[in-house]
């Protein structure tokens, strides 16, 4: 059975979510491999509110599936469990759910630190989600973290929550009667998290590897996109984790060989939270054209997402260092209505100089922006469009220009938020059987 890695090829909220939901129905589990609750994955299904999920991965919808989080996540307890008990007041069964003991917990020193952060680099900071990621994910490498099976020791907790502070004292000092710093308090809390959330803690990469050995599907599921990840995308305007297919392995605790398909899910144009370069960005009225039409506004923190082109060679490099097999084009639907449509091929720097491929260079990347070609828009509403040849031709013609200059097949085609309003294409029935 073949497994799947789900990754975002852009700067995050592609729409990982309703493509690992899609498949999640015919597989055996869902594992989430890195990142945290600075995640926002939507969820449209007809006739009910839309469900939004940060931490609890996106198969959780289906009665019973199987649906770990993997030791690569970082988990704040505290909304892990108010996701959970969200749900459940939905209606949802948790029974599938399980947390990797190994996993990392965000701590309230995580979040405060986040946000001292940003504060300290002023006009230069990120623009985090300010849920403690790049904190948590500094004191695992650091190996102060508390992990999820510290929970259930409640001594081992204090001693590993009393090292993990101290060294932060000063860095703290401004929060020093904070009162979620106080240490027995901490403890306290974390302990009730602990005795919630024990039936659900276990070894997920052994049931992973039980799954696999027994020929049944895995979905492995990202968070963030490619030109987050923290080696290979824009830094320092970067998550604090490796968003990219290989960080399954580790996050999930496979090896390559075990993942047959990794799937791209590329807009069929380009959004951004937060700050740092974005070639293809398109200022004024027509940037909040789209933004309204695609509703344009991050599940997580509510902030209004920056708008750009498609971006060829912010793709083609998603799609080598991802090894991707395929795309999923998603919110083609967005585009409809515009009379011509314009598509990077290349960047131009300041200097002049053209660049075919990604600029491994900050200072080249902060100044470069896209060259365009442009091609024809359409004005059809497309969102009732179910197969390839329902959709006008200039919609056809967009999405090969758009394969061709990635050179990875398109498997599936995003023509509404709804779970129904998407495109098999023909390439799809051989790579989800
Ligand atoms: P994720 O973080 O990658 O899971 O993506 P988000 O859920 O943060 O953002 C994607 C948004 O686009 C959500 O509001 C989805 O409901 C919506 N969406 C997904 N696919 C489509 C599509 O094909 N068309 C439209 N119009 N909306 C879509
Ligand atoms: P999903 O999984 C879009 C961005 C933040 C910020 C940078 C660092 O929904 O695609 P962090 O809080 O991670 O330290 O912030 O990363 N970011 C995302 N942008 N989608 C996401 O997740 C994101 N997760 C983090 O806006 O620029
Ligand atoms: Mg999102």
């Amino acid at each position: 059975m073949t497994s799947i890695c789900i990754v975002g090829a852009q700067w995050g909220d592609e729409g990982k979510g309703k493509v690992v939901d899609l498949l999640a129905e015919r597989a055996d589990a869902v594992i989430r491999f890195q990142g945290g609750n600075n995640a926002g994955h939507t969820i449209v299904r007809e006739g009910e509110e839309a469900w939004k999920l940060h931490l609890i991965p996106s198969g959780i919808l289906y009665p019973g599936k199987l649906c770990m989080i993997g030791n690569g996540v970082v988990v704040d307890p505290a909304v892990l469990i108010s996701e959970m008990d969200g749900l459940r007041a939905r209606g949802v069964d948790m029974s599938g759910l399980r947390v990797s003991a190994n996993a990392h917990l965000i701590m309230p020193y995580h979040l405060l630190l986040d946000t001292a952060g940003e504060a300290r680099l002023g006009d230069q900071q990120i623009g985090t989600t300010r849920r403690g990621i790049g904190p948590c994910y500094a004191d695992k490498a650091g190996r102060l973290g508390i992990r999820m099976q510290d929970l259930l020791d409640e001594k081992i907790l204090r001693t590993k929550i009393t090292a993990a502070m101290e060294p932060k004292r000063l860095l703290l000092r401004p929060y020093a009667k904070d009162p979620t710093l106080d240490l027995h308090a901490m403890v306290e809390q974390y302990v009730t998290y602990g005795h919630r959330l024990e039936q659900y803690i276990a070894d997920t990469a052994r049931m992973v590897w039980d799954l696999l050995d027994d020929d049944r599907q895995v979905i492995f599921e990202g968070a963030q996109g490619a030109l987050l990840d923290i080696d290979h995308g824009t830094y320092p305007f970067v998550t604090s984790s490796n968003p990219i297919a290989g960080a399954a392995c580790i996050g999930a605790g496979v090896g390559p060989k075990d993942i047959n398909e990794v799937w791209g899910i590329t807009k069929a144009y380009t959004t951004r939270v937060g700050s740092g370069p974005f070639p293809t960005e398109i200022e004024g009225p027509l940037g909040e054209e789209l933004r309204a039409s695609g509703g344009e506004y991050g599940t997580t923190t509510g902030r209004a997402r920056r708008i750009g082109w498609l971006d060829l060679v912010a793709l083609r490099y998603a799609a080598r260092i991802n090894g991707l097999t395929a795309l999923a084009v998603t919110k083609l639907d967005v585009l409809s209505g515009q009379q011509t449509l314009s598509v990077c091929t290349s960047y131009v720097g300041s200097e002049g100089a053209r660049f075919d491929h990604f600029p491994y260079h900050q200072s080249v990347l902060h100044h470069a922006r896209g060259e365009y070609v442009e091609l024809p828009g359409w004005s059809q509403d497309i969102s009732d469009c179910r197969r390839e040849e329902d959709l006008p031709p200039a919609a056809r013609d967009y999405l090969a220009f758009l394969a061709d200059g990635i050179g990875v097949p398109i498997v599936l085609i995003g023509v509404g938020p709804g779970r129904e309003q998407v495109i098999w294409c023909d390439q799809a029935a051989s790579a989800s059987s």
